[in-house]
């Protein structure tokens, strides 16, 4: 699902794309503070923003990541924190100058369309070249007044959310609306991508609108907005009391609602029922230990063949692996996902030192009955990626609870090159339900095993796995709960890159 808006310099598209992002949980994406970012980085190297070689060189290579804070959103330049840098007045008069060059554009919307699942993005150009298959397109405006207003709010400090009464400097205010009118005149007339409105959007004035009233008219023009918003909502209210395994639609014994928080009760003590049918759902919900022994004993087998022909094939060490087989909480490991080994050799080492891992899988792989028996009968659990999958972030958090890891790829995929893709933030929610810390892990080598091209793997190719420190939520300062998710994110996923990096320097030529 993507939900595009456009608009003007000061028409609360931010404001409005971020609470839209919140009540339906979706990932936001702020383009312009991308041309900002870019602009900043300019100016700390020197470059003047008619030097468009050297400008676009800085778009093409550099890093743009996002953040929460108490604050709101971050930004980071090539890793140093841009946040204010990006809203001050001189980068204000520069970001125009830099967003009009071609080629900077050109860079910036290949990163922009690069976002997988549900996303909200704002800026000029999302309606009608970054996404022009948007599901929902809106053009936001409001008078050049009302927007002045707003942003000389935001630079006191104030939210444009409540602050609409809020006294600025006249001075200041004049200042800003005389800058909005000479950026809305250089980004509407432009040749590259000017601000226009896209044919297929929803125009919507916000002078006299509050932001809820705005979002609210927004979330009403596709009914898909409106169920993210119930699924959102959902994920974020207090987990109910509910029984210890989800009653599948045809199951008998569910439990009756009025009963539920009994049935709660005796979940600390174990499963409510026995394997019912010996169905996928029975292994993906039941703890590896409660499993039938033939379930047991299959998982054994499974582990010492592949764990054996893993070993022989592409023979793989995990360096300091004793951070991952001396602590037997129940963890969520991450890593770097680019072939079909790297979940074996994690699980594999995993159990002959006693830990109990079950892996996340994309519920693609369940496209027949064959893999779908074997990926539950090896301790796997599907996500479906791109939805708030609420079963498998529940399934995930109760196996971490039982004190088993999980095992996930917030790539999604197999990543076949170095760029830095989308990242799932799955992960960190489970954690988080959970109360379990992050473990990051990387892995080089197993690229190597079939490069890009290549028709068949090549047999003993070293692969090596680099285990780090556990990160915990505590760590972390950050105290509101949805923050703590997108900062674990962040953090982990930079030690898993870190990780890599480390390992490529030890073993050259291992990608
Ligand atoms: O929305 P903003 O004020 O943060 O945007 C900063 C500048 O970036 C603005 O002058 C227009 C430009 N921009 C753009 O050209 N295309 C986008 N998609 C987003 C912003």
């Amino acid at each position: 699902m993507r939900v595009a808006i456009d608009g003007p310099a000061g028409s609360g598209k931010s404001t409005v794309a971020h609470a839209i992002s919140d009540r339906c949980g979706m990932t936001f994406l702020d383009t312009g503070a991308m041309y900002r970012a870019v602009t900043c980085e300019c100016a700390r190297l020197g470059i003047a923003v008619d030097d468009i070689e050297a400008v676009t060189r800085v778009a093409e290579e550099c890093r743009i990541e996002f953040g929460m804070s108490d604050a709101g959103q971050t930004v980071f330049m090539n890793g140093r924190d841009v946040t204010r840098e990006i809203r001050t007045p001189e980068t204000d008069r520069n970001v125009s100058a830099v967003s009009a060059i071609p080629a900077v554009r050109a860079a910036m919307v290949e990163r922009q369309r690069g976002r997988e699942g549900d996303v909200v993005a704002e800026g000029r150009d999302i309606g009608t070249v970054v996404f022009p298959d948007a599901e929902v397109k809106v053009f936001l405006t409001a008078d050049p007044e009302a927007r002045a207003h707003r942003r000389a709010v935001q630079r006191q400090g104030g939210d444009t959310a409540k602050d609409d009464a809020t006294r600025t400097d006249a001075d200041e205010e004049r200042r800003i609306l005389e800058d909005l009118k000479r950026r809305d005149q250089l980004d509407s007339s432009r040749e590259a991508s000017p601000l226009k409105p896209a044919e297929d959007a929803h125009h919507i004035d916000s002078s006299l609108l509050t932001v809820d009233e705005v979002v609210s008219r927004v979330i009403a023009l596709h009914p898909r907005l409106g169920e993210l918003e119930r699924q959102a909502s959902a994920a974020q209210a207090p987990e109910p009391a509910r029984p210890a395994i989800e009653p599948k639609d045809d199951d008998a014994v569910a439990a009756p609602k009025a009963e539920a928080p009994k049935a709660n009760a005796k979940r600390e003590q174990g499963p409510m029922r026995p394997f019912a049918g010996n169905t996928p759902d029975d292994y993906y919900d039941h703890a590896i230990a409660d499993w039938p022994i033939t379930g047991r004993a299959f998982l054994w087998l499974v582990i010492m063949v592949v764990g054996a022909l893993s070993k022989l094939l592409c023979p793989w060490r995990i360096e300091e692996a004793h951070k991952l087989w001396d602590d037997k909480s129940g963890r969520m490991l991450i890593m770097n996902h680019c072939s079909m080994v790297d979940p074996v050799i994690l699980v594999v080492s995993a159990y002959m030192h006693g830990i109990k891992c079950r892996p996340i899988f994309k519920s693609e792989f369940n496209s027949n009955a064959l893999t779908t028996w074997l990926f539950s009968r090896v301790g796997a659990i599907p996500v479906k990626r791109g939805t708030a999958d609420i079963k498998a972030v529940r399934r995930a958090a109760d196996a971490l609870k039982r004190g088993e890891c999980v095992l996930v790829f917030p790539e999604g995929t197999r990543i076949r090159d170095d760029e830095r893709h989308e990242i799932h933030g799955g992960f960190s929610l489970m954690a988080q339900m959970a109360k379990a810390a992050v473990q990051p892990f990387a892995i080089v080598g197993a690229r190597n095993i079939k490069p890009v091209g290549a028709l068949l793997p090549r047999p003993f190719c070293p692969v090596y796995i680099k285990a780090g420190d556990k990160i915990t939520f505590e760590e972390l300062g950050v105290k509101r709960r949805k923050e703590q998710v997108e900062t674990m994110e962040r953090v982990a996923m930079d030690r898993v890159f870190q990780l890599r990096d480390e390992l490529r320097a030890e073993h050259p030529g291992r990608l």
